[in-house]
């Protein structure tokens, strides 16, 4: 009988570790499925092609409110298939895999309330908004081109 808390909790950990897995493999898939088209399989892009190199920068976006704002709003996000609960998923998947080491050590994973305030509000101009985004990235003296 005595072993039967210890069991239950061995169980609880072993589904709570199923889950996060499950959650973790299907946000990658949904990276490959809608994503590597044009962000390649680790996220390098095609700079040549104007599909900017994710690695590192990301992490850095997730530092300031408007970064983190960019990351929900750029279309290649917002205007996916996905629903916003799969979107913040993806999101949190693609910063830890793509961009541990720059992300804040405070950094509050996307929730699926944040992804359905942000994706209703579209940008107007990408291009500009990523160049402040980035300008105010540098004025906090984060190493971003
Ligand atoms: C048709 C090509 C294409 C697809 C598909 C695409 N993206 Fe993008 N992505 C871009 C381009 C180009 C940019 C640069 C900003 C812009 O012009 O939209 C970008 C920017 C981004 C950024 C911000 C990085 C930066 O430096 O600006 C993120 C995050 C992102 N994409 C995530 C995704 C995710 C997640 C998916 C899949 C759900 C996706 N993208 C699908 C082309 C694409």
């Amino acid at each position: 009988m005595t072993r039967l808390p210890s069991t239950l909790a061995l169980a609880g950990l072993l589904l709570a570790s199923n889950v996060l897995a499950d959650g973790e493999r299907s946000a990658r898939r949904q990276y490959l499925l809608h994503c590597t088209g044009c962000h390649q399989a680790d996220g390098r892009g095609a700079p040549s092609s104007d599909v900017p190199d994710m690695r590192s920068l990301i992490g850095y976006m997730a530092h300031d409110p408007e970064g983190r704002a960019y990351l929900v709003k750029v279309p290649g996000v917002s205007n996916s298939a996905l629903n916003h609960a799969d979107t913040a998923r993806l999101l949190n998947w693609m910063l830890r895999s793509f961009s541990a080491a720059t992300l804040p050590a405070e950094f509050a994973p996307f929730t699926e309330a944040e992804v359905t305030r942000l994706r209703a509000a579209p940008l107007d101009d990408v291009a500009a908004t990523r160049a402040s985004v980035i300008q105010r990235l540098q004025a906090q003296g984060l190493p971003v081109q």
